[in-house]
């Protein structure tokens, strides 16, 4: 009796305190309020004094079974009562394995909310989680183990993120299944989706005019910056964000199942962390760690194999019709032909690349087209394609090994699924073995064209419970992971840190095809796809109109110093030199800046950035003294001021600035670059001059004083 008079009281007492509640980042910058609306709790945030997120709605629709019969639905949005709040400051640091930072400060106020349903007879419970921190506010619901329920699906999340003013925002065009889309800047109110998403035909079942991507960057029509994604996508379907078309509300929308079913879940669980990075400076919103900071620590115990990787490939040279994947070079299996002769991936040509990469230092290289089943692949939706374990007749595993090996380098595994996943599934088992067998230490996947089993999407919970099985089953067998056409990165890298890299959006590939890239969408991407976690953007291209061939017209729209920028403005621990190595050869000054540029960081300033327009960032090479830095540009030229600040004191460095030449024009002459040499102290400044489209990258190598 006393305990229920207690409970009853802690119930009274929580509700009538949520008439409204404050609560404070760290630096009291960050203000959340939760309040109750009709019978809704709802969250706002105020930043520095201005309200970025006004009284956004919070919860779930969800239902008990997934059967015709028997339904209960369940209302985790309205008519949910605070019965309790706990509130804990939390700081902390950790050292990620691979990464930007040496060491990453997790500061932050945690409150929780225990929530019951005011249903009549037991209570359905959930509890929703914020984190403020200094430069953003994190927040989860959390379905604790309850006597009323045990598993359940959800049916919408009821999540919103109301702006109220027509913020300027950087998107991408909704959909299940591809995040390889051109980046846009418009105002949020005229956000259409519809034509990218239509242009892509495997998909286009899924298109709408308001539904768009995450990670969403925006401005405030004051000049504050606002990002929204999400951290530690576990068991739940990837979150787009469907725009209101009256107002400047955006809302949570699950990627769903077949079915139309968005989660299948079981008490307890914790869903993924929504996320919004808020600054008023672009520079916080780059450099910032919260995303890493709510996904969970590593439970690998070894993580001696886990390195950074800098790669070349067989692989641009089939994007510009020099060679292909398949052995008979036709890329269909119902043609009866001889080998053209053009298979990229035979003996003779892999170990030219492995010489390439063992004169210049390169860690690994990537053979794709090496396995029996590309005939077959592309877009056919056919279950049994790949096992990943035959090579074709020209392809000679064991002697390429042996010949890497006397090389000092290591071949890269390529397992393109085209989307059977179950066949992958079936097969994952002996072809890590084969990989363990054969000296391999790094995969990358691939998932082109639509799932089977059929119905599901690549976004949705049972892909984003596929990638997490292979992330774990290649730590096991001590592979490193890179994968392209997954769900974007939500800060997961932290927690299986072997998953070096992902593609998730659209990446060079896309040069060697029709108009390609626009100017700025490396530089979007930055501010987009990269706040999730890293990518293999592929960069490093140095040939850059791509005329192989009389009818081949394609030009990159980069200058070639901005190419060599992107190591520095786009984080990957995993990153490839993507040109054949002709072009290399063809310029060996300017490849030195790839031969030397790092992929692993013990720090990195954003010196910088305004979305859509420029980024600078410098960063320190992993237990050196080497600084190295890129910056990029919009089609505008820009110059720039770089102080030096971030040097030692009583330090030489030397410094080779990698520029655009003054005749350097995108498109026409997009390959002239100058290189100068100079001494550098702490404090000095570098003047720096980049074309339209173009960009500068500077290493600043430690002069070690001669010992006497
Ligand atoms: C798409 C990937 O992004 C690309 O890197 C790869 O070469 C092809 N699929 C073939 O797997
Ligand atoms: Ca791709």
């Amino acid at each position: 009796m006393k305990i229920f008079l207690l409970w009853i009281i802690s119930v009274l007492f929580s509700t009538l305190l949520l008439g409204q509640n404050k609560y404070t980042s760290p630096n009291k910058n960050i203000e959340l309020v939760i309040q109750r609306q009709q019978k809704q709790i709802v969250y706002s945030i105020v930043y520095l004094g201005d309200t970025i997120m006004y009284p956004s709605e919070l919860g779930f629709k969800a239902k008990k079974t997934y059967g015709a019969t028997t339904q209960e639905t369940i209302d985790f949005a309205d008519s949910m009562v605070i019965v309790r709040e706990k509130e804990k400051k939390i700081n902390d640091q950790w050292q990620p394995i691979l990464g930007e930072v040496k060491t990453i400060q997790n500061e932050c106020n945690e409150i929780t909310f225990e929530l019951q349903s005011e249903k009549k007879g037991k209570p359905y419970l959930m509890n929703i989680i914020f984190r403020i921190f200094n430069d953003g506010v994190g927040f989860r619901y959390e379905f604790p183990k309850q006597t009323n329920l045990n598993r359940f699906v959800i049916e919408d999340e009821i999540t919103t993120f109301q702006l109220k003013e027509d913020y300027t925002a950087w998107w991408q065009a909704g959909n299940f299944n591809t995040n390889e889309y051109p980046l846009h800047e418009t105002k949020l109110s005229a956000i259409n989706a519809l034509n990218d998403c239509e242009s892509n035909k495997l998909f286009t079942a899924q298109c709408l005019p308001w539904l768009i991507q995450t990670p969403l960057m925006l401005k405030s029509p004051k000049g504050i910056y606002v990002n929204i994604h999400e951290a530690a996508l576990v068991h739940f379907p990837a979150m787009q964000l469907r725009r209101s078309p009256d107002s400047r509300k955006l809302s949570s929308d699950l990627v769903p199942d077949a079915m139309h079913n968005k989660a299948y879940l079981e008490t307890p669980f914790a869903t993924p962390w929504r996320t919004i990075l808020i600054s008023n400076k672009a520079t916080d919103i780059l450099a910032s760690k919260m995303i890493l900071n709510l996904n969970e620590p590593t439970k690998l115990k070894d993580v001696s194999f886990i390195k950074p990787v800098k790669y070349i490939g067989v692989w641009w040279e089939m994007f510009v019709g020099k060679g292909t994947w398949d052995y008979l070079g036709t890329q269909n299996s119902a043609q009866e032909a001889k080998p053209t002769g053009k298979h990229s991936a035979n003996t003779t040509n892999v170990k030219k690349y492995i010489d390439f990469a063992s004169k210049h230092g390169f860690d690994g290289i990537l053979v794709e087209g090496w396995n029996v089943g590309w005939e077959d692949w592309f877009a056919k939706w056919k279950e049994n394609v790949f096992d990943f374990v035959t090579p074709y007749p020209d392809f000679n595993v064991k002697e390429l090994q042996a010949y890497a090996k006397s090389k000092n380098v290591y071949l890269i595994m390529h397992h393109e699924t085209s989307g059977s996943v179950i066949s992958y599934e079936r097969h994952m088992d002996s072809a890590y073995q084969f990989m363990n067998e054969n000296g391999y230490p790094a995969v990358k996947t691939g998932y082109v064209g639509p799932i089977i089993p059929r119905g599901e999407n690549h976004d949705g919970q049972w892909m984003v419970d596929h990638y997490i099985r292979v992330a774990e089953k290649t730590a096991a067998k001590k592979i490193m992971l890179d994968v392209h056409e997954p769900v974007r990165p939500t800060g997961l890298h932290r927690t299986y840190p072997n998953w070096l890299a992902c593609e998730a959006a659209r990446g060079m590939e896309y040069n060697a095809w029709g108009d390609g890239n626009a100017i700025d969408h490396d530089l979007n991407l930055i501010f987009t796809r990269f706040i999730g976690g890293p990518m293999d953007y592929t960069p490093g291209i140095f040939k850059l109109k791509l005329d192989y061939f009389p009818n081949k017209k394609e030009i990159i729209h980069s200058t070639l110093a901005r190419q060599l920028a992107l190591y520095v403005v786009m984080y990957s621990p995993l990153q490839m030199a993507a040109d054949l190595p002709e072009n290399y050869e063809a310029k060996l000054d300017a490849f030195q800046f790839i031969k030397d540029v790092p992929t692993d960081w013990d720090d990195t300033k954003i010196l910088e950035a305004e979305p859509g327009e420029y980024v600078t960032t410098a960063r320190k090479g992993k237990n050196t003294n080497n600084w190295f830095i890129g910056s990029i540009t919009d089609e505008k030229k820009r110059s720039t001021k770089i102080t030096l600040d971030f040097l030692d004191a009583n330090k030489n460095y030397e410094a080779t600035i990698y520029a655009d030449d003054k005749n350097t024009l995108v498109d026409v002459r997009p390959e002239l670059y100058s290189i100068t040499k100079k001494t550098v102290q702490k404090g000095d400044v570098l003047n720096l001059d980049l074309a339209g489209a173009g960009g500068v990258a500077v290493s600043i190598i430690e002069v070690k004083a001669n010992k006497m």
